[in-house]
This record gives structure tokens, sequence and C-alpha cells, in this order.
């Protein structure tokens, strides 16, 4: 043979192992016999959602093969756009973000995917996984056809969808069915050409044969906005609901083809300042029990919650903030831990599948590292020039988060109080523009705080010329419901008496970067780390080292931090941020803190911005790691009533 027909054979052969390859290999509807068909065989999944963006990449395995010893044979995941194009153009797929590193492990460990790109993901994730530098066009309608909106998603699909083509399963991956967008349904805009548009993108990178599926909540109220002509129409409901009567509804959009619930709910989410949700185990499996007998399909929301570090977190409207922890009352908890639920759960798919033989990976041992004695470092105000890399901005009236080209975090607003204020004067946000909470202080003295739909005024007094600065904290964005273009930062204008300030500086801080730059361990502390009495003091970093012990096995090993008496604030250790602490609310008390983030080369800093008063009167200046995490502590704040009509509502239950 001439190279060249050499070549020519070579090339047939490939073409023919890849036809036989894509023959052997196939995913589809089955609109006949009501059911998915793999490979043309009768297929039914029983799947798990775990988010790869709340866990560190190390533990991705662990938690997969968990996920695969429980008898599930797919997995669930969201893309959260603003995980990984945090700002326009600038992408990141490593560490943390290695989507791909995901999906090979999952497969490799013998279990499909389920993909759901978004765009917009709900997840009680910041903003619903959209990436907050869209608010750059101050009007732009999200998820719908709005130029700038499309522009923005055509070229982020177009990065990450011909990424995600060679994991389909058709080309050799785990990826059976991919999502168009998320509960569309429930989204005021009901844009139909949106719908269409998003289905034909998908379907330009990722071919004709790719199963995709919308999913909205079991009413026909949903339906109506959220399904879309060729994209298969799933619905979503928890335990306790009506099997047959939801699954109804799901036969009005498809009256032939697999019944399937794609966010069956395990658990339920929080909030800061409402009791800790928690779904019986029993009423789970009993639910689960009856979807299966029926031959559905079902994927299991969440079947390991994990946690939002950083700034992740998500909220509801009216404003109303999710917790670090996304614990979930899940199968498996926010460490990954096996629980009474997982079992239960277990026991339920073995009636209907074989469940793989083998052990089960136990639950991680965890290490109580002790009490760390706290020193404090600084004020937000001193720290003030080496928190702000990029320098003040000024202007005549308040300017936004967005407006700084700032995403997450805090911004300090500084101005100068006009005229003498000799008696109580109040201080006000009468357009309840404090996006979400503003720490005052005048003349370096604290003055109270301002919240966002809870406090719009308090008083202050000083003199003409006096000092006033106000921090304010992004405590995440609404990720549900019209609300979604949450601004952030001080969006009105603040008044005192009836006068709006004006001649504000503004200090965009780069928290994050500063600590990791380890800048804090370089200032030398304050010689008293005694503070006075007060209710409130001025929002100040806290600093406290611990070494992990010699001479025991496995360590480091995961741990929880609580702090006791510590009121609001955010955490770090090694420069890694773990996420809010706010135990004068509740439900949650403790933080999980994977071992991944600690040292045993080196001393372990804790880093703390405490925003209302730190403990540090006494010897009880501490924070404490221990082995139980504590998420249902009593709530001090309630607003049950609310919470339980926004549940009612979204779910009937
Ligand atoms: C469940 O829904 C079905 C169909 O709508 C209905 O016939 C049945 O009575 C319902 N069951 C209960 C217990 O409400
Ligand atoms: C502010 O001070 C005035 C006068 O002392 C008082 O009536 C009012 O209740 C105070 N307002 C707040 C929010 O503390
Ligand atoms: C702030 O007040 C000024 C003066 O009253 C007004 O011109 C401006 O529009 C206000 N800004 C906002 C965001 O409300
Ligand atoms: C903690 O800070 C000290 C002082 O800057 C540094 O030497 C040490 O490496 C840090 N520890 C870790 C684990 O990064
Ligand atoms: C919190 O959960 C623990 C463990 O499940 C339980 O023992 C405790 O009673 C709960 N506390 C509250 C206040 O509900």
């Amino acid at each position: 043979m001439s190279s060249l027909r050499l070549g020519r054979f070579l090339l047939l052969l490939l073409l023919n192992h890849e036809l036989s390859l894509s023959a052997s290999r196939s995913f589809s509807v089955d609109y006949q016999n009501d059911c998915f068909r793999k490979d043309g065989e009768k297929f039914r999944y029983i799947s798990g959602s775990i988010h790869y963006s709340r866990m560190p990449r190390a533990y991705w395995k662990d938690r997969l093969l968990k996920m695969y010893m429980a008898g599930l044979n797919a997995i669930q995941t969201y893309i959260p756009w603003n995980f990984h194009e945090e700002s326009p153009g600038r992408y990141s797929f490593s560490g943390d973000r290695d989507v791909e590193h995901f999906l090979q492990l999952a497969q490799d460990i013998g279990l499909l995917v389920i993909l759901r790109p978004g765009p917009y993901i709900c997840a009680e994730w910041d903003m619903g996984g959209l990436p907050a530098w869209l608010l750059q066009k101050k009007d732009i309608v999200l998820r719908s056809s709005d130029p700038d909106y499309i522009a923005a998603v055509d070229s982020w699909m177009g990065k990450l969808l011909p990424m995600m083509k060679p994991y389909l399963y058709q080309n050799g991956g785990p990826i059976i069915s991919v999502q168009v967008e998320n509960e569309y349904g429930s989204y005021f805009a009901c844009d139909y050409n949106y719908m269409r548009h998003l289905s034909k993108l998908m379907r330009s990178y990722l071919g004709e044969e790719t199963v995709l599926f919308t999913t909205d909540g079991a009413s026909l109220g949903f339906l109506k906005c959220g399904t879309i002509q060729g994209v298969y129409a799933t619905v979503d409901f928890g335990a306790g609901s009506n099997v047959s009567a939801a699954f109804n509804v799901q036969r009005h959009a498809e009256p032939n083809g697999p019944l399937v619930n794609s966010e069956y709910y395990t658990g339920w989410l929080d909030l800061w300042g409402s009791p800790h949700s928690v779904v019986s185990s029993t009423k789970v499996a009993k639910t689960l029990n009856e979807i299966l007998a029926i031959g559905a399909n079902v994927n299991m929301y969440m079947f390991i919650g994990g946690t939002n570090f950083g700034y992740w977190n998500g909220a509801v409207a009216p404003y109303s903030p999710q917790p670090t922890s996304y614990d979930y009352d899940a199968p498996l908890t926010e460490a990954g831990d096996l629980t009474e639920k997982y079992f239960a759960i277990r026991e339920v798919i073995k009636m209907y599948r074989k469940i793989p033989e083998g052990i089960i990976p136990p639950s991680s041992p965890k290490y109580s590292y002790g009490a760390v004695k706290m020193k404090l470092l600084q004020t937000v105000s001193e720290a003030l020039e080496t928190l702000s890399f990029s320098g003040p901005v000024e202007s005549m009236f308040p300017q936004t988060f967005t407006d700084l080209k700032q995403a997450f975090g805090y911004v300090l607003y500084r101005t100068e109080l006009p005229v003498d204020c000799s008696t109580p004067t109040p201080l006000s946000s009468p357009l309840n523009g404090v996006r979400d909470r503003a720490y005052v202080s005048v003349n370096g003295v604290a003055a109270g705080i301002l919240e966002r739909n809870k406090v719009l005024t308090i008083n202050v007094t000083g003199k003409a010329g006096s000092q006033v600065d106000v921090l304010v904290e992004n405590m995440g964005r609404i990720n549900y419901g019209k609300n979604i273009n949450d601004f952030k930062g001080l969006v009105y204008n603040l008044t005192l008496g009836n006068v709006a300030l004006k001649g504000w500086t503004m200090y965009s801080l780069s928290i994050d970067e500063a600590i990791n730059q380890g800048i804090f361990w370089e200032m030398i502390t304050k010689s008293s780390d005694q503070l006075p009495p007060t209710a409130l003091s001025l929002p100040a970093f806290y600093g406290g080292s611990f070494i992990i012990p010699d001479g025991i096995p496995d360590l480091p090993q995961d741990t929880y931090i609580s702090l006791p008496k510590w009121r609001k604030g955010q955490v770090w250790i090694n420069g890694f941020n773990l996420g809010r602490y706010w135990p004068s609310r509740g439900p949650q008390v403790t933080l999980f803190v994977p071992a991944t983030v600690l040292s045993t080369d080196a001393p372990n800093n804790v880093t703390i911005l405490e925003l209302e008063a730190a403990p540090c009167l006494s010897s009880s200046c501490i924070v404490d790691f221990t082995t139980t995490p504590i998420l249902n502590e009593t709530v001090k704040y309630h607003h049950k009533q609310r919470w339980a009509k926004f549940r009612a509502d979204l779910f009937g239950h």
C-alpha cells in the first residue's frame, strides 16, 4: 500500500470506529414506550444532585463514590456562570473550578451526568449563577431576549459548550442530557424567543441527537412559560407530594415519554433568621418509593449540599439571604458524612436495581483543634490604605458596587456631617437603598447598623465636619424571582434629616487579596486586645494561629469552627474564605472547615472580620475548633410566617 492509500485506509478505519462508537453509545427519549433508551436498551435513571462549586476538589471523588454506593446511576450538576467568568472574557476552569475533571471522575466511578449549564441556575447561589457584571447595563432584562444579555450568553455558551461536547454520552463521555435554563416558568418574563434561542444555541454546539430538557414546578401555571417545543418537559416536587397528581402535570406537557422528577427535594434550604429546615427520612423514603414504583426517573435535590464558601450564597425576596452552610438536610451532610437518610434511600433503591457491592467510604473523622486566642489587628478604617488596592473614587452621590466594578464583599463609603447634630439626628435610607447591611461610625465611634428591609433609620450625633464611615456589606444577591437585578452598596441616597448626604469618597476593598498576601500578619498587632464593653464596636480584623499537633496520625482532619459570642462577620483560614458567620441570628452556628485548607508545615492563620462587636473583653476572645456542627440553633430573629408563605407559594407544601 502506498502511504497515501494507507492513510486513507486508516482514516476509514477511524471513521468506522467512530460510527460504531456512536451506534453503540446512544441516549434518547422513547415516546412509544414512555421511557429513556440508552444504547438501545430501556433505561431509567436514579440520580442525585451535587454541586462541584460547593466542595473542595480533593473531596469530589469521595462524594461521588458515596453516591455510587447508594445505588445511584447518575448525578446532576449545575454550572454556575459567575463561578467561571468573574469578569467579561476572563475564564477560570482550574482547581476547584475544573468542571472537566469533575465530569471525568463521575465517569470513572460509573455515574452518568445530567448537566444543567443554565445560564440561569437559581441554586441558592449568588444571582442564580448570573455574573453581577451583567448589571453594568443598568436596565438589562435578565433571562430574556434583551440583546446585551443574549450577547453575553452567546459568548459564554460559545466557551462552555464546546468544552462539554466531548463529554456527551454519544461522544464517549458521561453526559446523557442537558437542561435548558431552569424553572423558567416561574419567571415573569415568559419570553419564548429567549427559550427558543437557548435551545437552538445548545443544539448548534451539542448536536441534534442530544436530549435537551426543561424543569418546572409541578403545576400547570409553571409549565405555561417554562416548556418549549422540541425540548423534553420535566417537573420537580418534594417528599409528601401527591406523586400521581404531580406527574399528571408533566403528562399535560408530555403526553408520552418517560416520567421525570428533576428535583426531588430530600431536604430544604435555610435562611439566616429562620429555623433550620429538616425533612424526615421516613417521608423522603416513602415518596421516593412511590416515584420508583411507577417506573419514573428521579433526581434527588440535593444528594449532598456542601458549602457556600466565600460570598457565594444567594438570597430570596423579600430580601433574606441564605447562610454559609448548604447542608440542605441531604442524605450526605455538608461534610460528606453518611446519615440515616442515606441508608433509608439506599434501602428503597435496592428494591428497584442491583446496587454495587463493596464497602461504602466511611464518614470522615473530625478533629478538635481546641480554642485559639484572637488578637485585634486593625479596624477596617485604619486598614483602608492597605485594603483599597485601586484607591478611592469620589462622587457627589453614592455609587453602587457595579459602578465601582466590585462584585462581592465590602465597600467603605466616607463623607462628613454637613451640619452640627448636637441632638440625635436621623440618618436614613428612605428608599430602602442599603444593600444589604451598613455599619455606620461617626468620628471613629460606632453609631449603628442599617439593614435592608429591616432598619432604615438610626440616630447620629456629632459636630459639622465629623467623618462618617459607612461600611456596606453585600450579603448575597437574590437568586429567585423578578428581583434578581440586585444592585449592591448604597443604591439610593442616605439622608441626614431630610437632606441627601453629598461628597462621598468610596473605597473598594480587596480584603481577600490582602489576606492572601499576608498583609495583616506583617502588621504590628495592637498593644491591647481589651476593647471597651460597648454594645457595638468598629468593624475590625482579628487574627490568631494554631499548630496541628505532631504524632497524631492522619492529621489534618476536617473540623468545625465555632465563634462563641462573636456577632457577625467573615472568617478566613490560611487565606481561604470559609464564609459568613452570624450566630447572633442563627440558625447556623459553626462553619465547616475542610482539612484541605489546613497545613501541618506552618502555623494555621485564622483571620476574622467582625462587623458588630468582638467578645474581646476578657479571656473569651477565642474561636474554637470542634467535632460537631451546629446548624439548628434557635433563631433570634423570626420571620417564620413569611418564610412559610414563600415555601407554600413555591411548592404547595
Ligand atoms: C392524588 O392525586 C390523584 C390524581 O389527581 C387523585 O386522584 C388522588 O385522590 C390524590 N390522592 C390524595 C391522597 O390526595
Ligand atoms: C432618634 O432620636 C429621637 C429623639 O431622641 C427619638 O425619638 C427616636 O426614637 C430615635 N430614633 C431611633 C431610630 O433611634
Ligand atoms: C440623590 O439625591 C440627589 C439630590 O436630591 C438626586 O439628584 C439624585 O438623583 C439622588 N440619587 C439617587 C440614586 O437617588
Ligand atoms: C501564617 O502566617 C505566617 C506569618 O506570615 C506564615 O509564616 C505562615 O506560613 C502562615 N501559615 C500558612 C499555613 O500559610
Ligand atoms: C439540633 O440538632 C441536633 C442533632 O440532630 C439535636 O440533637 C438538637 O436537639 C437540635 N437542636 C434544636 C434546637 O433543634
